[in-house]
C-alpha cells in the first residue's frame, strides 16, 4: 500500500517523455521529432544526488527557463474565465517544465483532506477525516496512511505535487481552518504533518507544508500583522514546522498570507531566510500561498522562490529585470531553481512520472474508514450508554445533520468534491464554495445494519418539538449536530450554528438517554453537556465516516482517539476572545505599499500569550476546560503506575493496564514541566504512545525524551538550549490528568 509499483528506469521515463512531447507539440515540432539524446542528459543518472543532479540542469538553463520555473502560469482553473494552460492537469497550479532538458511539468494541487476539484476533470477522488480528526488518533502509521491515500490518488491523477500539509497551531478555535490543521500543540501537530507528508512523498509526488508562519485566523488573513517576539514563536507555531520539517523534509513550504512583525510572511528574512532555511536545514523551495507575493526584490532576497499562482507577474519579467540589474544576483536565481529541481528530484517526479489511470475508491474509503475510527474521541459517556445496543426490543432515534443520507466536510481549498456534488441536495459538477458539501456516508444505513432487528428511525430535526416528541418515543436518542467551517471566515463564536443546542436541549428533556454525536470543524461549546449521557467526537468524518461511527457505537470498534486541541467552555475563556478584524474600527496597523504601489491597510494581532497556546494557556490561567487537551475515554478502562525516568539515557518507563473487559488501545501521553529557571507556569507534550491491551493485560512503557521538546530557545544566542536542572515528568491519560510523576536531572 505504501510504496506500488512506480519504478521505472530513466531510458523508459524519457522515451515516454519523447511520446508525450510529440504529443502535446505536435508532429510538426522539431523537437518532438528528434528523440532525446540521453548521453546529453547526465542529470538523469538516478544514482546521482538530487542536488547533484539539480546543479547540471541548472547549467544547462537559459535565463529565461530560470524565470519560467520560478512562478505558476495563472489562476487557471481556481478563477472562472481565467486561461488554462493547454498542458495543466486541472490543479490549483501549473509550473511549464524544461522540455529540451526533460524537466516535467509541475502539477500541483490542492489536497488537504484529500484532493480538491477531481470533478472537474471527471475524476473522483477520496474524502479522507479532516487532518484534526486524523490528528486525534496520535498515530503516526494513520498519518502515514493519511498522506500514502492523497499521494497515491494525486500520482493516479496525474499530478506530481500536493498543496496540503497544514500545520498552523490552533490558537484560535474558532478559525475556519482548523480542520485542515492538527491541533494545538506543536510536538503532536508536527509529528502527525509529518508522517502525512512522509507518506505523499513515497508515492512519488512533492510534498509541501502550510501555511508558513502563524496564519491562526482567516479574519483578515492578508492584511493581519501578527506581533509576537522570537522565543514565543520558535517554540510554538514555528516549532510544528521544525518538528515537521524535520520528519518529511517536505519538498515544499507554502508561506502565508499575513504579516509577521510588519513583514509579509512570503517576503520575511527572518521567517525564510534564518529560521526555515538556516536554522531548520530547509532544503527544499518557498512558495507563495496564492497570490501571497508582493513584491519582486525584497521577496527574492527574502527568501521566496517561487511566485503563485504567478498572476501578479512579481517573478516573471519584473525578475528577469531585476536580475540583469544585479539588484537579484543570480546565484540567488540559481539558488530558487536548484532549490525546485532538487525537490523534483528528491521526490522522483523526474524519475518516476505519473501514470493517469483511475484511483481506486473502495480502498480508499476503506483507509478513510480506518483513520476516522481511531479519529473519533468519546468524550463522555455516563451509565454506559455506549456502546448501543441491538436487541430486538431496542429503539433509536436517530436526530438531525442529515445523519439519514451523510457526512459534513469542511470547505474552502480543502474542499473534496462529493460524488453527485453533495449528498443532500445532489447538483452535477464539483463542489461548490462557500457552501456546506455533504458526502453519501449514511449513519441510519450502518446503524441500521448493526442492529437489524432493532427499531431505528430517523427525524431531521429541524423542529426541535418535534424531535422531541419522536425521541420520547425511542429507549436512545443520537442526536448528530453539525458545524461548517471553511477557509475565509471563522465562527464568531463558539456556539452551533442552526439553533442545534436547543435541538439538543429539547431532546434531552424528553429523553434522558440521549447521546450528541458532533461533526465540527474545531472544538465548540456544550451547555447541554452535563445533561446528555453520551458525547462522541467524530469531526469530518469522511467517506468511510458513517461505518467507522457505526463500528464505534456499536462497540466493534473501542473508541481511542483524544483530543488534539482544548474545548473551552466559552469563548470568555480564550487569550483573545475577540477575533482581530472583525470590527474593522479596531487595532489598525501600517499601511503597507506593494512592489505595485498598491496600499494595504493592515491590522494588528499581538499574540501576547506567547507559547501558551490551548492547555498551556489554561493551565498558565488556572481555568478549566470544557474538555482538556489529551482527553478522550474508552469502553474499557486503564491505569499507570511506576514511573521511573533514565537521566543518562533520557527515557521514561511507565506501566499501563486494561483494568476493564474489553480490548483497547490507549494513548499514553507524557508532559514535562521545566526547571523554575525556565519561568514556565505550564506543561509541555514531549510524547506518547498508544498501547494495544487486551482485557487484564499490562504492558511497559519506554519512551525517549527528545532534547529539541525540553529545551527552551534563547533568543540572545539565538539557539535552543536545554536548561540544567530538575524537570518534572509526569505520565497519564491527558493534560489534566497525569497520576505518575518523577524526577528528571538534566545535568550542565
Ligand atoms: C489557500 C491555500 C491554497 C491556495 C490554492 C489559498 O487560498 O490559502 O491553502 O493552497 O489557495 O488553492
Amino acid at each position: 500500500m505504501h510504496s506500488p509499483e512506480k519504478h521505472r528506469g530513466w531510458k523508459s521515463v524519457t522515451a515516454l517523455m519523447a511520446l508525450s512531447l510529440t504529443m502535446t507539440l505536435g508532429a510538426g515540432t522539431a523537437l518532438a521529432q528528434k528523440h532525446p539524446d540521453l548521453s546529453a542528459m547526465p542529470w538523469m543518472n538516478e544514482a546521482l544526488s538530487p542536488d547533484q543532479r539539480a546543479d547540471m540542469v541548472v547549467q544547462q538553463m537559459t535565463l529565461d527557463e530560470k524565470i519560467q520555473m520560478v512562478h505558476g502560469d495563472g489562476w487557471g482553473v481556481l478563477r472562472p474565465g481565467a486561461p488554462v494552460d493547454p498542458r495543466s492537469n486541472f490543479g490549483a497550479g501549473f509550473v511549464h517544465g524544461i522540455d529540451r532538458l526533460g524537466i516535467p511539468d509541475i502539477n500541483l494541487t490542492d489536497s488537504a483532506v484529500g484532493i480538491r476539484m477531481a470533478a472537474y476533470a471527471g475524476r473522483y477522488a477520496t474524502l479522507l477525516p479532516s487532518t484534526l480528526g486524523a490528528a486525534s488518533s496520535w498515530d503516526t502509521d494513520a498519518a502515514y496512511l493519511y498522506g500514502s491515500v492523497i499521494g497515491r490518488e494525486l500520482w493516479d491523477e496525474g499530478y506530481n505535487m500536493t498543496i496540503g500539509g497544514g500545520v498552523d497551531l490552533m490558537r484560535e478555535p474558532r478559525n475556519g481552518r482548523n480542520f485542515e490543521y492538527a491541533g494545538e500543540d506543536p510536538v503532536l501537530a508536527g509529528t502527525m504533518d509529518g508522517y502525512v507528508e512522509k507518506g505523499v512523498i513515497a508515492q512519488h509526488v512533492m510534498s509541501d507544508i502550510k501555511h508558513y508562519a502563524l496564519n491562526d485566523q482567516e479574519t483578515v488573513r492578508n492584511e493581519v500583522n501578527v506581533e509576537i517576539d522570537k522565543k514565543a514563536m520558535r517554540e510554538s507555531d514555528l516549532l510544528a514546522f521544525e518538528v515537521a520539517i524535520g520528519i518529511a523534509k517536505p519538498s515544499a513550504v507554502m508561506c502565508s498570507y499575513n504579516l509577521v512583525n510588519g513583514d509579509y510572511a512570503c517576503e520575511n528574512d527572518y521567517l525564510l531566510n534564518q529560521v526555515l532555511k538556516q536554522d531548520f536545514g530547509f532544503k527544499g523551495f518557498v512558495l507563495s500561498d496564492w497570490g501571497g507575493t508582493h513584491t519582486t526584490v525584497k521577496a527574492a532576497l527574502n527568501g521566496l522562490d517561487q511566485e503563485m499562482p504567478g498572476d501578479d507577474g512579481f517573478f516573471a519579467a519584473p525578475l528577469k529585470q531585476a536580475v540583469q540589474d544585479g539588484k537579484v544576483p543570480m546565484p540567488r536565481l540559481n539558488d530558487m531553481v536548484h532549490r525546485i529541481l532538487r525537490s523534483m528530484f528528491a521526490a522522483g517526479v523526474v524519475d518516476h512520472p505519473p501514470i493517469h489511470t483511475v484511483v481506486d475508491p473502495f480502498q480508499g474509503r476503506d483507509d478513510a474508514r480506518h483513520i476516522e475510527e481511531e479519529s473519533i474521541v468519546l468524550l463522555k459517556n455516563e451509565d454506559g450508554i455506549l456502546p448501543l445496543k441491538a436487541a430486538p426490543s431496542e429503539s433509536i432515534a436517530l436526530i438531525g445533520g442529515h445523519a439519514d443520507l451523510a457526512v459534513l466536510s469542511g470547505g474552502g481549498s480543502a474542499q473534496v468534491d462529493a460524488p453527485n456534488g453533495d449528498a443532500v441536495h445532489p447538483h452535477p459538477g464539483g463542489s461548490r464554495w462557500g457552501v456546506p458539501v455533504y458526502f453519501p456516508s449514511s449513519p441510519l444505513k450502518y446503524i441500521r445494519e448493526k442492529s437489524p432487528a432493532a427499531t431505528v428511525s430517523y427525524n431531521d430535526g429541524s423542529n426541535p418539538a418535534a424531535a422531541a416528541a419522536f425521541a420520547k418515543k425511542a429507549n436512545v436518542a443520537v442526536v448528530f449536530v453539525t458545524q461548517w467551517m471553511s477557509e475565509g471566515h471563522d465562527a464568531h463564536t463558539l456556539s452551533l450554528p442552526d439553533n442545534q443546542d436547543a435541538l439538543v436541549d429539547a431532546v434531552v428533556a424528553a429523553n434522558p438517554n440521549t447521546i450528541v454525536v458532533l461533526e465540527t470543524g474545531g472544538p465548540v461549546s456544550m451547555p447541554w453537556a452535563g445533561k446528555v449521557k453520551g458525547i462522541v467526537e467524530a469531526w469530518y468524518p469522511g467517506i468511510g465516516g458513517a461505518q467507522a461511527l457505526a463500528n464505534v457505537l456499536f462497540g466493534d470498534v473501542n473508541p481511542s482517539g483524544k483530543l488534539p486541541a482544548t474545548f473551552p467552555k466559552d469563548i470568555a475563556q480564550l487569550p483573545h476572545p475577540e477575533i482581530v478584524g472583525m470590527d474593522r474600527s479596531k487595532d489598525k496597523g501600517a499601511v503597507y505599499v506593494d512592489g505595485k504601489g498598491r496600499k494595504i491597510q493592515t491590522w494588528n494581532l499581538s499574540y501576547t500569550e506567547g507559547a501558551k497556546v490551548g492547555y498551556k494557556w489554561f493551565e498558565a490561567t488556572h481555568q478549566q476546560p470544557l474538555f482538556p487537551f489529551g482527553f478522550g475515554l474508552s469502553y474499557t478502562t486503564y491505569a499507570y503506575s511506576g514511573l521511573s525516568v533514565d537521566d543518562a539515557a533520557r527515557t521514561v518507563h511507565f506501566t499501563v493496564k486494561n483494568t476493564g473487559t474489553r480490548k483497547g488501545t490507549e494513548i499514553a501521553e507524557v508532559y514535562t514541566k521545566l526547571p523554575a529557571s525556565a519561568h514556565e507556569n505550564y506543561k509541555r507534550l514531549v510524547a506518547w504512545q498508544r498501547v494495544t491491551l487486551a482485557p487484564g493485560e499490562s504492558k511497559d512503557v519506554t519512551l525517549t525524551l527528545n532534547p529539541l521538546y525540553l529545551s527552551v530557545f534563547d533568543t540572545a544566542k539565538d539557539g535552543w538550549q536545554l536548561l540544567s536542572g530538575d524537570y518534572t515528568v509526569m505520565a497519564g491519560e491527558s493534560s489534566a490528568s497525569t497520576p505518575l510523576t518523577a524526577t528528571l536531572h538534566v545535568a550542565e
